[in-house]
């Protein structure tokens, strides 16, 4: 029964999906492919206010895909990442680097296909989620860019990921980081449905065979003019949200909020299966 009902954004990629309940999350038999269509044609959809628990979180992720386990971070539950930047947890320094465009996971040996976040503790002011399609990205470039970009390869490393967000870094953060592998995928990604989207983000270190400078100024720019207000989706997050994003054709990022003021996001995230190539 299940005909998704959506409301575009209008920028090209985010869309409220309407009309969806906790039962039909559950239990209505198509709506999982309906939901996974949803995402490869729009990017990012969200269910406004629909106050899943971690129970329900999990079960309805489970029916779109395999999970990614979370063992080392405290965890609601093993297939739950609390996003906070609180101290206390585990992973909050790491999640600095979210404050700045990009895809998550370029680092892993294949990178996570969707995560579903949900909005547990908001911040009075800022903390939007902003995304823009890497797909618009590739496609917006010019014929003799994308035939040029096409044979680039870019490093990524933690280290990269890391840096922005802690420009002064200890001994120990380097060694650390430098203890992450690093990664080179090529800049252009021929999906296997056929689609092409641009690979890079704040882990971008630099193209291979390029003075280091000028591949970053290249990537910098690349990432500036996919990401111009026309282009990105804002997410203004209400209580209760759930958002689901493409980390395969998104760039994303969090806005500046009161870091000293609780936000909590709970994270669950789909295995992903396509290597980049
Ligand atoms: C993430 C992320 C942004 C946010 O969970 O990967 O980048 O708004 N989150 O919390
Ligand atoms: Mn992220």
């Amino acid at each position: 029964m299940s005909t998704l009902i959506v409301k575009e954004s209008g920028v090209g990629i985010g869309a409220e999906i309407v009309g969806v309940d906790i039962d039909r999350l559950l239990h209505d038999e198509d709506l999982p492919n309906a939901v996974l269509e949803a995402l490869e044609e729009h990017g990012v959809i969200f269910f406004r206010e629909i106050n899943v628990d971690d129970d329900t979180q999990v079960k309805f992720a489970r029916r779109l895909g395999e999970l990614v386990k979370f063992p080392d971070v405290p965890p609601a539950a093993e297939e739950i990442m609390e996003v906070s930047f609180d101290p206390a947890n585990g992973n909050a320094e790491y999640l600095a680097a979210n404050a700045f465009w990009h895809i998550d996971g370029l680092t892993d040996p294949i990178m996570a296909k969707a995560s579903i976040l949900t909005g547990r503790v908001l911040s009075e002011t800022g903390g939007e989620t902003e995304f823009a399609s890497t797909y618009r990205a590739y496609d917006d470039l010019s014929d003799e860019e994308k035939e040029r970009f096409s044979k680039y390869e870019v490093i990524h490393t933690f280290e990269m990921n890391q840096r922005t967000a802690y420009p002064n870094p200890t001994e120990a953060q380097l060694e650390e980081w430098a203890s992450r592998p690093e990664r080179r995928h090529p800049l252009v990604w021929e999906h296997e449905s056929g689609r092409r989207s641009l690979v890079y983000g704040i882990s971008s270190s630099e193209i291979v065979g390029m003075d280091i400078e000028e591949g970053r100024a290249l990537l910098n720019d690349l990432v500036a003019r996919a990401t111009t207000p026309d282009k990105v989706y804002q997410h203004k997050w209400s209580l209760g949200d759930m958002v689901i994003w493409d980390n395969t054709g998104l760039l994303h990022r969090v806005l500046p909020f009161d870091r000293t003021k609780p936000r909590v996001m709970n994270r669950t995230t789909l295995v992903g299966r396509e290597p980049i190539k």
